[in-house]
């Protein structure tokens, strides 16, 4: 297929433009490096022996979505372009509800009027909130997110909805991520965050490599096995797999699709802590802290309806995740800074 995949500069979109290559789509990546570098571009094209033709501009730009509609005939989008940061979405909510709302509303009516019509959205476990089930399937309800990123996602799952509702000949399929983490086998790319890492790994991996002093685990009294808070862990090659798997929904012209990408497995952030020190034979210090505002106890998925529709799961365990996300920062310690 002709894919537009936007975002694709960024973590889980260099990943999955790697699977999506190998799988033998056609793919021009359109990235605005607002949370990326150009360098994540030149190690994918290292890893698949050429260029991937790529388009400098923000989703949200009429004129640039109009000229690159225009230029290709694309199948299908793969809309990775957001931003994530959580903490920052509750400090700068406008900057969050503008770039995420309004860049899926000018794609979304740059692909209809050119014809486009199947889309692949990034969305998350977070639209559940705390969830009403465990593990989570596709049709628990959504709740009540604790943050503007969040609602970004849950919102924008409702307007992708509804223009399917109104025009059945669109394909929406919602991939709700449970908790990416990893990197590729090649150690040329990974996780690169800015600043203070928000996330659990890259925060571990800084702190192995020493760029932080310890880890602060967020409370060790959740009514968990030992008290801290359970995610479900998947790799992000697994993840990007999972996007070309989620191509055959579009092929089969199922309308609107909704699933998680999870392992269904729960680790707790001390279980990873363990699983990290173990499999790369280092320390990580670590400190309990409190609760941080907003988590919850416990979150995994059951992600058997990926596997019956789309013949996909996850392949690797925690111990790759581990291994593989500690590669990238031990070879890249200052991430894609050269
Ligand atoms: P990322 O920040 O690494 O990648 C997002 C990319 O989009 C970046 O390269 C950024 O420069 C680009 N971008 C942002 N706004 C843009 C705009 N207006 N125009 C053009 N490009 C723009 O994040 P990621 O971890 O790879 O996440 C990809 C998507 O998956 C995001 O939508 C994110 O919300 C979603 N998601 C991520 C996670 C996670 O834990 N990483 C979990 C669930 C969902
Ligand atoms: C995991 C666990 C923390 C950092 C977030 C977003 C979610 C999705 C994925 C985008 C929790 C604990 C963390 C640290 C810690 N992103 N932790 N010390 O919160 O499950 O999900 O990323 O869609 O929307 O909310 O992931 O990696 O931040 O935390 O103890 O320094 O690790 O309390 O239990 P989370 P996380």
């Amino acid at each position: 297929m002709k894919i537009l995949l936007t975002g694709g500069a960024g973590y889980i979109g260099s990943h999955t433009l790697i699977e999506l290559v190998k799988a033998g789509h056609n793919v021009v990546v359109v990235d605005n490096f607002v949370n990326s570098q150009p360098e994540a571009l030149r190690r994918v094209a290292k890893i698949i022996g050429h260029e991937v033709p790529f388009v400098e501009a923000d989703i949200r730009d009429k004129e640039a979505m109009e000229r690159l509609f225009t230029e290709y005939q694309f199948d299908a989008v793969i809309n990775f372009a957001g931003l994530k940061a959580v903490g920052e979405s509750v400090a700068k909510p406008l900057e969050y509800y503008e770039n995420n709302m309004n860049g899926v509303f000018v794609l979304v009516d740059a692909m209809r009027r050119h014809g486009c019509k199947s889309i692949i959205f990034s969305s998350s476990a977070t639209v559940y909130g705390d969830p009403a089930i465990i593990p989570i399937t596709e049709d628990c309800p959504k709740g009540q997110c604790t943050n503007p990123y969040g609602w970004t996602k849950s919102m924008l799952e409702q307007v992708l909805m509804d223009v399917q509702k109104a025009d059945p000949t669109w394909n929406v399929v919602l991939l709700r991520y449970f908790n990416p983490i990893g990197a590729h086998e090649s150690g040329l790319i990974g996780e690169n965050p800015n600043g203070i890492p928000n996330n659990l790994m890259p925060y571990i991996t800084q702190t192995a490599v020493g760029i932080r002093k310890e880890l602060g685990v967020f409370g060790d009294d959740y009514p968990t096995h030992d008290g801290t808070g359970v995610r479900d862990y998947i790799h992000v090659v697994d993840l990007a797999r999972g996007h070309v798997a989620a191509l055959k929904a579009i092929a089969e012209n199922k309308g609107l699709a909704i699933y998680n990408l999870g392992t269904g497995h729960g680790y707790s952030v001390l279980d990873v802590v363990k699983a990290f020190e173990n499999v790369n034979g280092l320390k990580v210090p670590y400190a309990i802290k409190p609760r941080r505002p907003g988590d919850i106890a416990t979150c995994y998925c059951n992600p058997a309806k990926a596997k019956a529709e789309l013949g996909w799961e996850a392949q690797f365990g925690i111990e790759e995740m581990c291994r593989d996300s500690w590669r990238f920062q031990k070879n890249n310690p200052n991430g894609y800074e050269l």
